[in-house]
């Protein structure tokens, strides 16, 4: 996508931008997209060379973009990060929290141990990054959250464990939106339904496949560019009266 000056930027340039999980799949497509609309992203993913190829990928193409090696569930490490970035760029003013994903698991298979797992992975992720970037927000700021499908209704390929952290990362976004409205922050998110990242690539059947793009009024699954472009929309200035919310984008599943 190539924009002349005259265009609107969606108040993203100079923009400074964490997504975590940014080194593939969902977060990767949005660390691109918002690097388009002319924002700095700091991609932020435990696996460094996923982190360092997509910093690469952007800064050859003209962008401004940083890697930084993370395990977003780490409390110490989030908060050392933020801080470090902070330092670095003045403020952070917009966060893509991406870390989380699911597990095909049936009721008995789920473990305390499991469950905390689950929980850590897509809510207290969310959570460190989201509380530890908003020390760093100015007025204008804005968290975006990626939730699922599966917390808003429930999953047909995941566990009760990933239905129910994703619905709390739906309940996270509401608070925090409360919490940080009166600063100026806008806090949304996104639910998508099943997209094809390398990950559900891998474990895509024909006939998974198949029987849920019966299902999708728009009779396709979502592309990882798809949730991106939403992403987007709620980090940019289109948006600012906007908080709170979880926009589900998955095709009109929830319509059949
Ligand atoms: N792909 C889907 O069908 C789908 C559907 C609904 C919701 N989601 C949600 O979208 C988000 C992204 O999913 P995806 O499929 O794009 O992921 P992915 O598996 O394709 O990529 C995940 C990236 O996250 C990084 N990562 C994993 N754990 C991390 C951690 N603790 N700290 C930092 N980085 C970490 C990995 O290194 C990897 O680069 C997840 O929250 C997932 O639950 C995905």
């Amino acid at each position: 996508m190539t924009r002349s000056p005259s265009q609107p930027d969606l108040g993203m340039k100079e923009k400074v931008a964490v997504v975590t999980a940014g080194g593939r799949g969902i977060g990767r497509a949005a660390a691109r997209l918002l690097s388009r609309w002319g924002a700095t992203v700091l991609v932020a993913d435990r696996d460094g060379e996923a982190g360092r190829a997509v910093r690469d990928e952007i800064l050859a193409g003209g962008g401004a973009a940083e890697a930084h090696t993370v395990d977003a569930c780490d409390e110490t490490a989030v908060a050392g990060l933020f801080a470090a970035l902070a330092r670095r760029f003045g403020r952070i003013d917009i966060l893509v929290n991406a870390v989380g994903g699911g597990k095909p698991a049936a009721l008995d298979e789920i473990g305390g141990a499991e469950w905390d797992r689950m929980f850590a992975f897509n809510v207290k992720s969310a959570f460190f990054c989201a509380r530890e970037a908003a020390r760093h927000m100015p007025a204008d700021g804005r968290i975006v959250n990626v939730a699922s499908l599966a917390g808003v209704t429930s999953s047909v390929l995941q566990g009760a464990h990933y239905s129910s952290a994703k619905a709390a990362v739906i309940g996270l976004t509401r608070h925090l939106a409360r919490e940080l409205g009166p600063r100026g922050i806008t806090v949304n998110a996104i639910a998508p339904g099943t997209t094809l990242t390398e990950r559900i690539r891998a474990q895509m059947t024909p006939e998974k496949h198949q029987a849920l793009v019966e299902r999708i009024p728009l009779r396709r699954l979502a592309t990882p560019e798809d949730q991106a472009g939403v992403i987007v929309f709620l980090a940019s200035s289109l948006s600012a009266y906007v908080t709170g919310v979880t926009i589900d984008v998955s095709g009109g599943y929830l319509l059949a």
